[in-house]
């Protein structure tokens, strides 16, 4: 089997599933090298997963091996280091959100566009055996067709217990850009391209005092809305009623449902590869759990980035792409600019449905 040499940028926290995966889990995939600011976590990784390079971000860029640069580092240099690398010839794929601004997430597209080269983007718990079956279920018709749904992500916010939480309440922060690209992948994974968002935001609490112990009694003004609500009108006519909120102490919703003219489908929680998945049918009595049709249930993070390096040897679209990334970041911008601006927001950007994954893939393969 022919690997694709991957060069991976950013070996902190996030970094170790991605070693795993794509050194042990895939077949495709051979990560050829590996930098870091801190030049220590870099080398770091490569003794724990025996990765043969450590260079700097320049010499990995420039490296005529690596064909395809993973980049893990923090959201606010994503654009740099992602533009950096589709000017040195790579394909790129970078960890969730695209980039911070629609700008920067068209520009992104464009430039591969002119390039030829591939843009892939976080998050690929869509592909997981999870969302695969939920995909499934709708595509093969056991709910009819979809009329809407619900997205709930609340919860108090990370002070209490991150060490460093202040980036949490700044721009490119917030519930919606931290946490809303699962939820959003994941409904235009279910359903297709959205088209409008009436959206609504708040800021519940002006400040907020770090309880975790490193920062502890420090307060932290909060310069992003905690609290977004609104609806999404997707292209298919399903209206999604979502909430991401960073103001709410406690909550019994569920994370996704989705609502169809035969039946209602529980979606398993979509910062996860696994179920559980439930449908009811409309003359059921009761929601009966689904066995998975997919594999891919444990932490396949990276399986994007095998499908991408598959697209590099055989050609063809890679799932996790940066169009589906540039809508949901579109998406996200969306709920802000419509409360900002009192209106309804209608999306410039399109997307394609990414194709599901097979029944019957073998554990380590994508095709
Ligand atoms: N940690 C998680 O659980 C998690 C989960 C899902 C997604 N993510 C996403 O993964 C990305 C990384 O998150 P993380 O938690 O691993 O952050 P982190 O801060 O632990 O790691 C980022 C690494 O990137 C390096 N870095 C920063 N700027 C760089 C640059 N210009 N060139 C080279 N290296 C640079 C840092 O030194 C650091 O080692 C973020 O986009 C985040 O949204 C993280």
């Amino acid at each position: 089997m022919n690997k694709t040499k991957i060069g991976i940028i950013g070996c902190g926290n996030i970094s170790g599933i991605y070693f795993q995966n794509l050194t042990q889990t895939f077949v495709n995939t051979e990560v050829y090298a590996c930098a870091d600011i801190v030049t220590e976590r870099a080398k770091e990784a490569a003794d724990k997963y025996g990765i043969h390079k450590v260079l700097t971000t320049e010499e990995l860029l420039q490296d005529p091996a690596v064909e395809i640069v993973v980049n893990l580092t923090i959201p606010k240099v994503h654009f740099d280091v992602c533009k950096a690398a589709l000017l040195a010839g790579k394909h790129v794929y970078v960890e969730k959100p695209l980039s911070l601004t629609l700008e920067q997430g068209r520009e992104l597209l464009q430039l591969a566009k002119e390039r030829n080269r591939m843009v892939g983007c976080a998050p690929d718990t869509f592909l997981g055996g999870g969302l695969q079956t939920c995909r499934k279920l709708i595509d093969d018709g056991f709910i009819g067709t979809p009329i809407g749904g619900t997205a709930f992500l609340v919860n108090h916010g990370h002070e209490g217990w991150h060490p460093d939480p202040e980036f949490y309440y700044q721009a490119g922060g917030g519930p919606m850009f931290d946490m809303g690209p699962y939820y959003l992948t994941a409904l235009v994974s279910l359903l297709g391209e959205a088209d409008t968002v009436c959206g609504m935001t708040k800021v519940s609490f002006p400040e907020r005092t770090i309880t975790s112990t490193k920062k502890f009694g420090q307060v932290i003004k909060v310069e992003i809305p905690t609290h977004v609500a609104g609806t999404i009108q997707f292209k298919n006519g399903a209206l999604v009623n979502m909430i991401t909120s960073f103001d709410v102490w406690g909550s019994n919703l569920p994370r996704i449902e989705i609502y169809g003219t035969l039946g209602t489908l529980l979606v398993p929680d979509p910062n996860t590869f696994g179920g559980p998945v439930f449908l009811k049918m409309a003359h059921g009595t009761e929601f009966k759990e689904i066995p998975l049709t997919h594999i891919y249930q444990e932490n396949s993070r990276g399986i994007g980035v095998a499908d991408m390096a598959y697209c590099v040897q055989n050609g063809g679209v890679n799932r996790a792409s940066g169009e589906l990334a540039n809508h949901v970041l579109e998406l996200m911008h969306a709920f802000h600019i419509s409360s900002d601006s009192q209106t309804y927001y209608k999306l410039a950007s399109t997307c394609s449905q990414p194709t599901p994954l097979p029944l019957h893939l073998v554990k380590g393969y994508v095709k």
